[in-house]
């Protein structure tokens, strides 16, 4: 499967959600998440996030490594996003700050 990493909070470009072809993306408030039992691995996303954010599960860098179960964890309960829309107001100020995970809202 493919994972969201925590660049993507606070930013939720939402342009990864245009192509994936098996509508696999979930969505929260301020984060989107993979469904990992949907992903086919098809790898179209991963250039696609202007923030970077999204890795093959084998390559999820070793700082984010939790990213993996919290994407099968919000998939559960958080419904599928199928459109792009306007990213968060201000994703270009939060695009590349570090530890953005006590901001992301469940
Ligand atoms: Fe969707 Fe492909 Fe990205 Fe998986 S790798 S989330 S199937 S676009
Ligand atoms: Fe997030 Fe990147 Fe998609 S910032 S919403 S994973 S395009």
């Amino acid at each position: 499967t493919y994972v969201v990493t925590e660049n993507c909070i606070q930013c939720k470009y939402t342009d990864c959600v245009d192509v994936c072809p098996v509508d696999c993306f979930r969505e929260g408030e301020n984060f989107l998440v993979i469904d990992p039992d949907e992903c086919i691995d098809c790898t179209l996303c991963v250039a696609e996030c202007p923030a970077e954010a999204i890795f093959a599960e084998d390559d999820v860098p070793a700082d984010q490594q939790h990213c993996t179960e919290l994407n099968a964890t919000l998939a559960r309960g958080w419904k599928a996003i199928i459109e792009r829309k306007d990213p968060l107001p201000d994703a270009d100020d939060w695009n590349g700050k570090t530890d953005k995970l006590a901001l992301l809202k469940r």
